[in-house]
């Protein structure tokens, strides 16, 4: 039978119960469909920072770099200043293991309200491809005269030939594989951002060619908003730099229902992957069997398609659109109608039979 070596990192605040219905559902189509899932935790996150001082053990990398996919739940506590931990965990992370890749799915499920009027599923199903290891991420820059009246503050979006030409790559691929209209959008700022998205906009018109089948276009981010929030269906796979698809994927999980729902994967194609519910830690909730687990159960569908596991991962998207559609009255934490642990039982038995 075939066997995945899984690291899971719950993380911090809700972290461990969504990873908890997350699991259960994994393991009950790993049965469906033949195959194994074998976990192997790591309680990195805010609790061991503060009881040991150590962000990342220095031996972390090197471990997670043996497994086939990591499993994360959340990274973020109350107790410890913003930035931190997810410079020091989340960041690192993607950076050191190379993960180059932010993967985000928007889709609307039956059932999930939409703040947009007028827009249903047939509207909203599009795929965010972010750039995940370069541009303002990167780090670049630095300040001068600190505190003074004179301080300045430098921060530089760094974007490579080779960075920009491997996400764009990506991207074309993803298009083709995912075979819906076809249509590559390239998000970027070519009216201002005369250097970055010169490169991005260059080797855009380049290697299109190379993917004859992909329709391709371009906007600018600001105008994207615009859009996704207006005509969303325009939409099939948009691509963009680091900065500009943290924003418009935080936009882009508010059309598809808000932050219960929104998963997404870092991955690195020829490396380990990693995939979270992008939703935070949400610390007040924590221990209340409360929170709503589909986001977290959604990445680990995203982790099984990665794995090459695709049925199972129809299974799992299955089974969430059918809670969505029939069972649960709200996304929103304590509002769901059930709670966190029979969301997952409910998600889990749905997965154990449905057709795909
Ligand atoms: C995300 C998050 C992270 C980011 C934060 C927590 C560092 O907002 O995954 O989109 O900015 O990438
Ligand atoms: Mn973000």
């Amino acid at each position: 039978m075939k066997s995945y070596k899984i690291a899971v990192i719950p993380g911090d605040g809700t972290g461990p119960e969504v990873i908890a219905e997350g699991i259960k559902v994994l393991n009950t189509v790993a049965g469906r469909f033949g195959f194994n899932l074998e976990y192997t935790g790591f309680d990195f996150g805010g609790d061991r920072y503060l009881r040991t001082g150590e962000i990342l053990p220095a031996s972390a990398l090197d471990e997670l770099r043996l497994f086939d996919a990591i499993y994360l739940g959340a990274i973020g506590h109350p107790d410890v200043k913003p930035g931190i931990l997810e410079k020091g965990i989340l960041l690192e992370l993607r950076f050191k293991l190379d993960q180059y890749i932010n993967l985000r799915p928007i889709k609307l499920y039956p059932g999930v309200d939409c703040p947009l009027k007028g827009k249903g599923p047939d509207d909203i199903d599009l795929v965010v491809v972010r750039e995940n290891s370069e541009g303002l991420y990167a780090g670049a820059g630095g300040t001068l005269k600190k505190g003074t009246p004179d301080e300045v503050a430098i921060q530089e979006s760094i974007n490579t030939r080779k960075g920009v030409e491997r996400c764009l790559r990506y991207a074309f691929e993803y298009t083709q594989k995912r075979n819906k209209r076809k249509n590559l959008t390239l998000c970027g700022k070519t009216n201002v951002l005369t250097f970055a998205f010169d490169l991005w906009e260059r080797t855009f018109k380049e290697i299109a060619p190379e993917y004859p089948d992909v329709k391709t276009d371009y906007a600018h981010v600001d105008a994207i908003t615009m859009w996704f929030v207006k005509n969303p269906e325009w939409f099939d796979v948009v691509v963009t730099d680091n900065m500009f698809g943290d924003i418009i994927t935080d936009l882009g999980a508010m059309i598809q229902g808000g932050m219960g729902i929104a998963a997404g994967g870092n991955i690195n194609p020829a490396g380990v992957s990693m995939f979270e519910p992008i939703g935070g830690s949400a610390p007040k909730y924590k221990g209340q069997n409360v929170i709503n687990p589909l986001a977290a159960i959604s990445a680990g569908g995203m982790m099984l398609e990665h794995l090459g596991q695709a049925d199972a991962a129809r299974a799992v998207e299955a089974a969430v659109m059918e809670v969505t559609g029939k069972h649960i009255k709200s996304l929103a934490a304590g509002k769901m109608g059930m709670g966190t642990k029979e969301v997952g039982d409910l998600t889990a038995k749905l997965a154990s039979s449905i057709s795909v």
